[in-house]
């Protein structure tokens, strides 16, 4: 089928919320390239936006997926399947966590952290505890909970009511948040660093702050580590930059390199509340997902994935630091998730990337957003930031 029939058709047959899609087709990857249906090649600074922290095609991730599919797909959570009680070992070992439930996305991972955070603040708490303080600015997911607790109303409008029992204070301000805490609140959720909302890194008291009040207050502390968690920030979760563990933290993303599953992480006391019937997933941690996810993790550990992103993450920061100011107000970021703030609008700066063969993201209206696979190289580094430049 020829790409512009394709596109046609995409036009004509999907739903149209993903309106500015980019006018090509992509039909194969390797590493942080990608190949169009034309033939041409793109480096992919946006690793899917921030899934393929392994890079495309990783033959280790591409042997567990032809082994789980040749072995099991699928078997309901009624039975014990090995790959999974491997995964949730693994990530309680290298992790602050006790216990793992799994899902599929993001935005489920996040229900069931603010389903568990209410039931032990009504279970555990000294009074009716239900409430979640989350951020403005920040981005949790798209299904009624996750965006009730999205602190952006540009994604929320249309889809009113929100689900009642959520606040938003100022990222970045533990005045803000210390303000806001009171007889009914169960838990903090925060993204250690602001993805979708700019990429926003707080400062280093921060979180060590928010676990502080979370212990005066006997209240709950949820890390979204969906898009920073897996090595993205050079660090195999990004609390770890700062030393405060959460009690409960979720993931998807890059956990399975490309495979859609979700996580929630959770210390035994807290976790002990979702007893049996209360939660689910049909999908959740079957045998062939929990196998990628397993090749996944491991490979990180293995090859030291974290060191190698705060490494090409400070050679990229270094670079950018040096491009002209009169464009480039600010750059954040740690490890491979960096935002690169404009005076100007982003779109057209990732449409004239794309036009050159290289992928970025943006987030928000003027923030260029690299997230390559952590697999990319300084010659990968060079040639983005090259394109980068000429683009701005
Ligand atoms: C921090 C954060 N939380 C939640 C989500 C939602 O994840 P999903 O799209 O898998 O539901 C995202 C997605 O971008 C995210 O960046």
């Amino acid at each position: 089928m020829d790409t512009k029939t394709l596109l046609e058709w995409s036009a004509k047959y999907h739903t149209p919320n993903y309106g500015a899609r980019a006018p090509i087709c992509i039909v194969r990857g390797e590493g942080a390239r990608l190949w169009d249906s034309d033939g041409r090649e793109y480096l992919d600074f946006g690793a899917g936006l921030a899934v393929a922290n392994l890079g495309h095609c990783h033959p280790r991730i591409t042997g567990a997926i032809r082994e789980a599919a040749a072995t099991l797909l699928h078997v309901s959570n009624l039975y014990h399947t090995a790959p999974q009680i491997h995964l949730a070992k693994l990530l309680c070992e290298h992790s602050f966590a006790d216990r793992v439930f799994f899902c599929n996305s993001g935005a489920e991972a996040n229900e069931a952290a603010i389903k568990l955070a209410r039931k032990y603040g009504r279970e555990r708490g000294a009074s009716d505890r239900y409430e979640i303080i989350a951020t403005r600015n920040s981005f949790h997911g798209r299904t009624l909970g996750a965006l009730s607790a999205t602190g952006q109303e540009r994604y929320q409008q249309g889809f009113e009511p929100m689900v009642p029992g959520f606040k938003h204070v100022a990222y970045n301000d533990l005045r803000a948040m210390e303000r806001a805490i009171d007889s009914r609140t169960a838990a903090i959720l925060v993204e250690p660093i602001q993805g979708e909302g700019g990429v926003h890194v707080p400062d280093d008291g921060y979180l060590p702050g928010l676990r502080k009040l979370c212990d005066a207050a006997g209240i709950l502390l949820i890390l979204d580590e969906i898009q920073t968690g897996v090595a993205r920030t050079g660090k195999l979760w990004a609390y770890e930059h700062v030393g405060a563990a959460p009690d409960i933290m979720t993931l998807a993303k890059g956990l399975a390199n490309g495979v859609p599953i979700g996580a929630t992480l959770a210390r035994e006391e807290v976790a002990s509340v979702l007893t049996a019937g209360t939660h689910g997933s049909t999908f959740g941690g079957t045998p062939f997902v929990s196998s990628v996810a397993l090749a996944t993790l491991s490979t990180v550990i293995d090859e030291k994935i974290p060191e190698r992103a705060a490494r090409l993450g400070r050679y990229l920061m270094d670079a950018l630091g040096g491009f002209p100011r009169d464009v480039v107000r600010e750059v954040r970021g740690r490890g491979l998730l960096i935002g690169i703030e404009l005076t100007k609008a982003a779109g057209p700066v990732v449409d004239a990337c794309r036009d050159k063969g290289v992928i970025v993201l943006s987030a928000g209206e003027k923030v260029v957003r690299l997230a390559p696979p952590l697999i990319v190289d300084e010659n990968d580094c060079q040639r983005a930031l090259e394109t980068l430049r000429s683009s701005l």
